[in-house]
């Protein structure tokens, strides 16, 4: 099964990918994870994202795009696997159609919907190194105006589906297991 977690940030994208993947055994590829992997071995990508990601904008299309692209293509992806905050713009989608053969079709993009205010403490409260308030307001900033045009775009596909986030972690994983059929 292939599965797109969608939502803003700290909607739980992370939390509920994990619990997705060890109910299914797929990989979990999260660009967010990636980027800090190769900004934390000071790679030329890394170097190039850093900045970026403490401002909370968006890392290139290019970049993401080929990190995907090299990922997907493990062979631990040939039954599946859970996208964890990407696509990110309608180009990373596009390009992620053209990365896809036709056996490895995005069957679910799960949205995670939330309230942004509540989100913040949320955020705040975790500390991860993008979690202070004028980078997670960036972020959703970002979020607003590059990554909520993939609703409308999925929605035409008849394959997004949107899940309430405002609730316990549990609650939220059994309503996304009721809309993937596990
Ligand atoms: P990324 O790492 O993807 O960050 P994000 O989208 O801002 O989302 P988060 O990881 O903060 O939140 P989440 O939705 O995963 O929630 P989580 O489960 O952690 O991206 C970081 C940066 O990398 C971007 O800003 C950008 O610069 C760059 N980047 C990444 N992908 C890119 C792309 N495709 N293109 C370009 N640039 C890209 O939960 C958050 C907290 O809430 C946790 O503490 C958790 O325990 C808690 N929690 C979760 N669910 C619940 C619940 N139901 N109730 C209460 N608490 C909960
Ligand atoms: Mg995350």
């Amino acid at each position: 099964m292939n599965i797109i977690l969608f939502g803003p940030p700290g909607s739980g994208k992370g939390t509920q990918a994990v619990n997705i993947c060890e109910n299914l055994s797929i990989p979990h590829l999260s660009t967010g994870d990636m980027l800090r992997e190769a900004v934390a071995s000071g790679s030329d990508i890394g170097k190039k994202a850093k900045e970026i990601m403490e401002d909370g904008g968006l890392v290139s299309d290019e970049i993401v795009l080929s990190i995907v692209k090299e990922r997907i293509a493990f062979k631990d992806c040939s039954n599946g696997f859970v996208l964890d905050g990407f696509p990110r713009t309608i180009n990373q989608a596009t390009g992620l159609d053209s990365l896809l053969d036709v056996s490895q079709k995005i069957e679910y993009v799960l949205r995670i919907k939330v309230d942004e205010e509540d989100i913040l403490k949320r955020l705040i409260e975790r500390g991860r190194s993008d979690d202070n308030p004028v980078t997670i307001k960036n972020r959703f900033k970002t979020y607003n105006s590059q990554t909520q045009p993939l609703i409308p775009f999925y929605e035409n596909r008849k394959i997004l589906f949107t899940i309430n986030g405002m609730q316990e972690i549990e609650k939220v994983f059994e309503d996304i297991k009721k809309v993937i059929g596990l």
